[in-house]
């Protein structure tokens, strides 16, 4: 079985959860939330299995650390940091069972905004591991949108040569 076959088998319970799946509907660094947790989960899953931690738990927080629909005021930007990885404990407590480590990893994953840092090795594992995958997904967005306006710029220029 592939690694993201497993990855898919062993988290189907978050992954393929209604209420997760509705997180397909918001967008989150250029793409949408279930994209976004599913490759941190992956990631989280992978990193954490090679180094022996208790990578169980760790996925399934990483899985659940943006667990937020409309919840959070998106209009102001740094409440909507600052606020989204309690409202993220809430919906995991209200739809799953979460234990002390999940539930450290989900608050705390936006470390250092979040004054408080993760209590133990997973936690700063899914920090690190979303930070890289938001800068790799936004810079991807940027890229893709770079790329229409070249585009778009060739076809005007290809237009204009034609007149
Ligand atoms: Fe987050
Ligand atoms: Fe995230």
């Amino acid at each position: 079985m592939q690694k993201r076959e497993k990855y898919e088998y062993l988290f189907g319970e978050y992954l393929n959860h209604p209420k997760i799946k509705e997180t397909k509907n918001y967008s989150h660094h250029g793409i949408n939330r279930y994209d976004h947790s599913y490759r941190v989960g992956l990631h989280t899953y992978n990193i954490t299995k090679v180094l022996h931690l208790n990578y169980e738990s760790a996925t399934k927080a990483a899985i659940l650390h943006d667990f937020f629909l409309d919840e959070v005021d998106s209009k102001n930007a740094y409440k909507k940091l600052k606020d989204h990885p309690n409202v993220a404990v809430e919906n995991s407590k209200k739809y799953f069972n979460i234990n002390e480590m999940e539930e450290d990893i989900i608050k705390k994953h936006m470390f250092p905004i979040t004054f408080s840092p993760p209590k133990y090795i997973e936690g700063w594992i899914v920090d690190i591991v979303d930070d890289y995958i938001s800068i790799y997904e936004r810079v991807t967005s940027l890229s893709k949108r770079l790329q229409f306006n070249v585009n778009f710029i060739i076809l005007i220029t290809f237009i204009c040569k034609l007149f």
